[in-house]
Order: C-alpha cells, then sequence, then structure tokens
C-alpha cells in the first residue's frame, strides 16, 4: 500500500478534513497518530478506527503550544519509533470582517493557524532531519489565493502557510524533507456548516454555495484525503514546495 511503513502525525484529527485523512493514511498502511485538543471526540476517533484493525494512537495536545507539539512528537517517538509525515491541519474559521472582528478573534486564529503550524513542524524538524526523511502537508486554502470577505485574518494565516511551507521545502529539501500545501475550496465539514448556520436559509446557502462550483457540489472530506495520501507517499517523491488547489474548479472561474 502507498503509506506501508510510514509513522503519520495528523493534527485535528477529531473530525472534518484530519479525520479524513487520518482514516485514509492509516487504511493505506501508515501507523497514524491523531492529535486533537478536543479529548472526547479524538479518542472515539482512535477507538473506531483501531475496531477496525488500523494501527492509531490519539494524543489530546493544543497545536498553539510548543509544549503540546513537543509531547505529540515524545509520544509518536515513544509508541512507533520514527515520524515519517506531519499533516499540519488544525485550523479555526471565525467567519468576520475586520470591523466585526475581537482582538481575541484575530488572536487566536494567527495562534491556531499559523503558530500552530509553525511550532509543529518545529518540532518534527529534528526528528526527520535525523532520519534524512520526512514529508510536511500543510492544510491552507483557497482564501491564500482569492480574495473572501468573510474571513480576512484566516486568509492571512493561510497565506502565511503557503510561505512557510516555501521557506522549508527550500531549506530542508537537501535533508530528504518535503513540504506542501493542500488548498480546499469549501469541504463539508462542522466548519462549513457554522457558516452555512449563520444565514436565514442555510438550506439554501448551501445550494447556491455549490451551484458556485463548476462541478456543482461542494467537497467531501474524503476527496481531501486523496491527494493528502498521494502528497504524503512516495509517489510525491519530486514535489516540493507546492501548493495543490483542491476546489472543484472553483478558483479557474470568472463567470
Ligand atoms: N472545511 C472547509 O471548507 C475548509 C476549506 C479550506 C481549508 N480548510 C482547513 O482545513 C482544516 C480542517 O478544517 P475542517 O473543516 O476539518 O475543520 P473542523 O472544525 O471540522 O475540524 C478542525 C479540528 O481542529 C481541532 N483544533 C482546533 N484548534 C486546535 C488546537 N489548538 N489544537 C488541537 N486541535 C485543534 C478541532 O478540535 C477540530 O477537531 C483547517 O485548517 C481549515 O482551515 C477547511
Amino acid at each position: 500500500m502507498k503509506l506501508d511503513g510510514k509513522v503519520a502525525i495528523v493534527t485535528g484529527a477529531a473530525q472534518g478534513i484530519g479525520l479524513a485523512t487520518a482514516t485514509a493514511m492509516a487504511e493505506t498502511g501508515a501507523r497514524v497518530v491523531l492529535v486533537d485538543r478536543n479529548a472526547d471526540a479524538v479518542a472515539v476517533a482512535a477507538v473506531t478506527l483501531a475496531a477496525r484493525g488500523l494501527t492509531v494512537r490519539h494524543c489530546v495536545a493544543d497545536i498553539t503550544l510548543p509544549s503540546g507539539n513537543q509531547r505529540v512528537v515524545k509520544e509518536t517517538l515513544a509508541a512507533f519509533g520514527r515520524i515519517d509525515i506531519l499533516h499540519a491541519n488544525a485550523g479555526v474559521a471565525p467567519f468576520r470582517d475586520l470591523l466585526t472582528s475581537t482582538e481575541l478573534d484575530i488572536a487566536n486564529t494567527i495562534d491556531v493557524n499559523l503558530t500552530g503550524a509553525i511550532h509543529g513542524c518545529a518540532a518534527v524538524l529534528p526528528v526527520m532531519t535525523s532520519q534524512k526523511q520526512g514529508v510536511i502537508l500543510l492544510t491552507a486554502s483557497i482564501a491564500a489565493f482569492v480574495g473572501d470577505p468573510s474571513v480576512p485574518v484566516y486568509s492571512a494565516t493561510k497565506g502565511g502557510l503557503v510561505a512557510l511551507c516555501k521557506s522549508l521545502a527550500v531549506r530542508h529539501g537537501p535533508d530528504g524533507i518535503r513540504c506542501n500545501t493542500l488548498c480546499p475550496g469549501d469541504v463539508a465539514t462542522t466548519m462549513l456548516e457554522e457558516y452555512l448556520a449563520r444565514e436565514p436559509d442555510p438550506a439554501a446557502a448551501r445550494r447556491e454555495m455549490a451551484d458556485r462550483y463548476p462541478l456543482r457540489r461542494l467537497g467531501e472530506p474524503a476527496d481531501i484525503a486523496k491527494l493528502a495520501v498521494f502528497l504524503c507517499s512516495d509517489d510525491a517523491a519530486w514535489i516540493t514546495g507546492a501548493d495543490y488547489l483542491i476546489d472543484g474548479g472553483l478558483t479557474a472561474r470568472c463567470y
């Protein structure tokens, strides 16, 4: 299988895109550590996957803290002895423009989406460098490339991940480490449902949103997971410093 023998850490793995990629990675042979700050949900996710015979552990951690990321690395090494993949995926999206964003919204979005990913990379890099092998995948967004009026701070953090990716790819390519970003459009997860729930008619808003996509549907977490598995596998051995739009054609659209 594509990820046989690999050890992967996936953050934000209790639900949504993180859970889908953790599942797909485990199904394709990886041993996976699911990381999330939602203790109950990540435990349930890990138990569910383990009951299917998949090799997983879970770790309750807040990825905004360097200590949280270091503990994830320590527990992964204790369980599996190496780290081949970090999918830094945990994120938050307060849907507010700058006129209505609070200081706390701004700080929290930057902390989780950008600072958290940076701390995650910093924690795994010494291990990957000593192994002379590793893959880092950052979940960015199409919002890194196109304007979305409802998420300016979120967009800034995702643009930051795109820049982080290129810097890490260039610095650590010679160490055998690849780094890429996933840039999804709207994916049917709790994050998106929370956005739609604010609309007067959420079902109509969802239909209108889907209709803007050339492929006439929103993304599913499994769509993103398939690309994540490919980018983390040896099939992508010559891909680094790249941004992968996966958006049902939305950003190709002008009219
Ligand atoms: N859903 C979309 O439409 C969409 C589109 C583009 C990009 N993304 C990105 O994909 C990633 C996953 O999004 P999702 O839609 O699956 O969201 P989600 O809200 O369903 O899941 C996010 C997970 O991250 C966890 N998390 C949040 N902060 C954390 C922290 N400090 N420490 C540890 N865990 C933390 C949450 O507990 C949750 O389980 C995010 O980075 C998001 O920005 C999502």
